[in-house]
């Protein structure tokens, strides 16, 4: 496949009806993917593309359990967590819908108690803050869905989320809250992270300066699928959510990892998030490649990385409340495809997964759109929308959808030099500074994006959103052969940092480091502050 240096103007001068031909709507989504420098040609010869590298039977033994995650031997079954209540998924003999249903059961009587005060704290007062300790996966899903779905939230609790290791995180949390109305959720897939365990401990050391031991089980619960650290933690059979190896941490949101966005939202909410994700499930499984929103998705990004050599995506949500979702992507796309090695160890030719970066429309125009609009990087961007506002300010929504369709109208058409120097020349300037400013004026145009759209930002739409994008970034793994569902990358540093940190407790540099590492760590100890915490 070879570029083109197609003109999108042009495409859209060529057919009045390209909007149309080059959109599609899924599971209440609807995608817009005509500003993007494609034809019907390249679409075509896309998606021979996924066929040639088998993403449909890729995405066939995922759903049905097999091992995709072939360097740890797991399958990836977060889909079967959203699947509708009672349904039978088998797995090497075990019906693990019936799993999901307890832990969504024991989760469901959780969230009720809690709501209508039939759990209290020790002293009997109401559970008013829950504070999410939890990092990654454990942290990045459920924080990024309670604020987008702030507007569904259930009266009367306060949601806070504990994750970076910096004191600063859990000291701001633990000013403001109080331990007798205080739920602590200790959200660890492996229960060993240690920027979580830390975290955990100092919360429970926190919460033992005013309750004795025996209180513990009223304010402290555990997310994880590790029975065995979970218990030698402390924390009460009865106070444990399970759930499997089975599930990624960056696709754990749909499991008991939800538990916040449930006792944010209310059981309901929640259930109708994961029905919504299920309908993308649906579609996605369904759906012939060339109308697949998934698949086309992927296959538009693989154009845009591969072919037109473009290394980001930007995530311009223009929702407020979708101010985590970049944050939320980040993981999800960068730790799933920030790969190069494929199924037989061998390094892939293409360029993989992209860096994905954004913020809310219009705060990003007034800060980096600039780069987006004239810089010699081409980025393509993701906008999303609701149709409908939560609010009654009925002239933002007007402003702000304005915005958003003006600047992919913008980033697409660009304005040639002959359009500067007419617009210029009409302002009345002279023929000297047009010749002078006309340059700075130009916009090169031709700059790839989608637009999708909810009608609003309702618990289903958010789920199907999602769920849009975990496939999208499972078919570029497949289509790419890499493994989109370990993390070998994160564990160097990790194992690192140890080391680093025996130093600075014994209070000299190892001799081992680097004269960089070996400074800095220098500079760290005669700084002071660096308390015993060994005990931890
Ligand atoms: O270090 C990366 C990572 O393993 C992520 O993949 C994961 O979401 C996060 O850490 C947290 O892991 P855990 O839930 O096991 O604490």
């Amino acid at each position: 496949m070879r570029q083109q240096n197609l003109e999108i103007r042009h495409l859209f001068d060529q057919s009045g009806d390209r909007f149309s031909q080059f959109s599609l709507t899924a599971a209440g989504i609807f995608l817009d993917y005509s500003k993007n420098q494609l034809t019907e040609k390249t679409l075509s010869l896309l998606v021979d593309l996924a066929r040639e590298q088998k993403v449909e039977p890729q995405r066939d033994a995922m759903f049905a359990g097999e091992k995709v995650n072939f360097t740890e031997q797991r399958p990836v079954l977060h889909t079967a967590l959203r699947l509708p209540q009672h349904s039978t998924h088998n797995v090497d003999g075990i019906n693990v819908s019936a799993e999901i249903d307890a832990v969504l059961g024991q989760m469901q009587t959780f969230v009720e108690q809690v709501h209508n005060g039939d759990w209290r704290g020790a002293t009997g007062l109401l559970i008013t803050d829950v504070v999410n300790i939890g990092i990654g996966g454990s942290d990045l899903g459920p924080k990024m869905v309670c604020e987008a779905l702030r507007c569904y939230a259930h009266k009367g609790i306060q949601n806070h989320f504990v994750s970076n290791v910096d004191g600063h995180a859990l000291d701001s949390v633990l000013s403001r809250v109080r331990p007798a109305t205080t739920l602590f959720i200790i959200s660890s897939k492996s229960f060993s992270t240690e920027d979580t365990m830390l975290n955990a401990h100092s919360a429970r050391n926190w919460f033992l300066q005013h309750f004795s031991e025996e209180n513990l089980s009223r304010h402290f619960v555990a997310v994880s699928s590790n029975r065995v650290a979970v218990e030698a933690f402390g924390i009460d059979a009865m106070n444990q959510f399970y759930f499997w190896d089975w599930v990624g941490g960056r696709y754990s949101l749909w499991s008991a990892i939800g538990l916040p966005i449930a006792l944010a939202l209310g059981f309901s909410h929640f259930r109708a998030l994961l029905d919504g994700a299920h309908a993308m499930d649906v579609h996605f499984q369904q759906a012939p490649p060339e109308q697949n929103m998934p698949i086309l998705l992927a296959l538009i990004g693989i154009w845009n990385r591969d072919i037109l050599g473009c290394r980001s995506l930007s995530i311009a949500a223009y929702h407020q409340d979708l101010r985590a979702f970049p944050n939320y992507l980040q993981q999800l796309d960068m730790e799933s495809n920030g790969k190069q090695i494929d199924h037989q160890g061998r390094i892939v030719e293409a360029a993989t997964g992209p860096i994905i970066w954004g913020d809310v429309g219009t705060n990003g125009q007034h800060a980096y759109f600039q780069h987006l609009h004239q810089s010699s990087e081409i980025t393509p961007v993701d906008f999303i929308a609701a149709l409908r506002p939560h609010h009654q300010l009925a002239e933002h929504h007007l402003v702000l959808l304005a915005n958003c369709f003006a600047q992919s109208q913008a980033l697409m058409r660009g304005k040639n030099a002959q359009e500067v120097a007419e617009e210029m020349s009409a302002q009345g300037l002279s023929s000297d500074d047009i010749a002078r400013l006309a340059p700075h004026r130009r916009f090169t145009g031709n700059r790839p994006s989608n637009t999708i759209l909810l009608d609003e930002l309702s618990p289903a739409k958010l789920g199907a959103l999602i769920a849009l994008y975990e496939h999208k970034v499972a078919v570029q793994g497949f289509c790419w052969g890499i493994n989109s569902f370990d993390q070998w990358g994160v564990e160097l540093g990790k194992v690192l940092a140890k080391v680093i940190e025996a130093d600075l407790r014994s209070g000299t540099p190892g001799s081992s480091h680097d004269s960089s590492t070996q400074g800095l760590i220098g500079k760290a100890l005669s700084a002071g502050n660096m308390v015993d915490l060994s005990s931890c």
